[in-house]
């Protein structure tokens, strides 16, 4: 697994050590005055640019471990492209095939991204680019299709603990670097796999931190049972995530899609932060939650990519404004 006490000075054997071990910042220009101190886990610090590669290693070393994948057999996933590009590139360095079903509404680079590291693309088509809800359960029907082979692995993201074993990781981490109690966490769920490792690890040491669990305003699934389209890579999957335990958060919010995009800018803006449209949602819930909670008080979020998935996109294009 990942190395707890790798020295900065240290050399790796190879990429997949690099994983983990991300930097943790405080924000200072996007909080207001009175606000609780806001920290920002800067996840794009992972080799792909993605905290994914946390999950796509402990999905593959378990399997590895018990026996469920072996040399010479084809790694199968459906991915919007993040997990696709952490799976991807574990499978390049440990000498697997990897095929991953995925879709031209997601970010041309992530598609691209997976060709670079070998990955093999199945593209299911979009209605005008939109994640619509019937999107994710079309790819993962054909992912399951292709995982019949009987030299086929189906690391199945959306039903793999061993997906919030990875991510405890990030839990641990921020124990360990804010060496304080963390009075508020948020996190914009997908799979559900960060928000569960990391509230395993908190509570897990103790701590009685809020979790709190978010969605697009668009697409308030766990709020009100209501799916809908939106545009944020990564989250709002159109169902109730198995992985998800609502024993595991304490609240969920919504937030408005162009609000959250506003804070990707401005992060990068002001905060030299540059990362994507998620991140930008867990960050402005954040904030909102220092605002609440104010001085004295911790809160915790994840930039959970970097900005450089989104630079063909609409995200950072000077013209948009909102
Ligand atoms: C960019 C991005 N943000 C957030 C998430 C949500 O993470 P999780 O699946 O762990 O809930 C994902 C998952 O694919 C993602 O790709």
């Amino acid at each position: 697994m990942l190395s707890t006490t790798r020295s900065p000075f240290s050399v790796a054997d190879d990429a997949l050590q690099a994983i983990g071990n991300t930097p943790v910042v405080r924000l200072n220009k996007v909080v207001g005055p009175d606000s609780a101190e806001v920290f920002v886990k800067l996840e794009y610090y992972n080799p792909t640019g993605s905290y994914k590669d946390r999950m796509a290693m402990a999905m593959i070393g378990e399997a590895e471990r018990s026996g469920a994948l072996k040399p010479g057999m084809t790694v199968v996933e459906c991915t919007g492209g993040s997990t696709g590009t952490s799976l991807a590139f574990v499978c390049a360095v440990k000498g697997y095939r990897f095929q991953v079903v995925t879709s031209d509404a997601f970010a041309p680079e992530k598609l691209r991204t997976m060709r670079a590291f070998g990955a093999d693309l199945v593209i299911v088509p979009s209605q005008g680019r939109k994640i619509t809800p019937d999107l994710i359960p079309t790819m993962r029907e054909r992912a399951r299709e292709l995982a019949q082979r009987p030299d086929a692995f189906f690391t199945d993201q959306i039903n793999n603990p061993n997906s919030i074993r990875g991510y405890r990781r990030i839990g641990e981490e921020l124990l360990a670097q804010l060496n304080r109690p963390i009075d508020a966490f948020c996190a914009a769920v997908g799979t559900a796999g960060m928000l569960m490792g990391v509230s395993t690890a908190l509570r897990e040491a103790g701590q009685t931190t809020r979790v709190v669990a978010l969605e697009p305003a668009s697409a308030p699934l766990l709020s009100e049972a209501r799916p809908g389209p939106h545009r944020v890579e990564g989250i709002a999957i159109g169902i109730v995530p198995p992985l998800l335990s609502s024993t595991a958060y304490d609240e969920v919010r919504t937030v408005e899609e162009s609000e959250a995009r506003d804070m990707a800018r401005r992060l990068a803006r002001e905060e030299g932060i540059f990362a994507g449209i998620s991140s930008g949602l867990n960050i402005l819930a954040a904030v909102r939650l220092g605002q609440e909670l104010g001085p004295g008080h911790t809160v915790v979020a994840v930039a959970c990519d970097s900005g450089m998935k989104y630079l063909a996109g609409d995200l950072f294009d000077s013209t948009e404004t909102t």
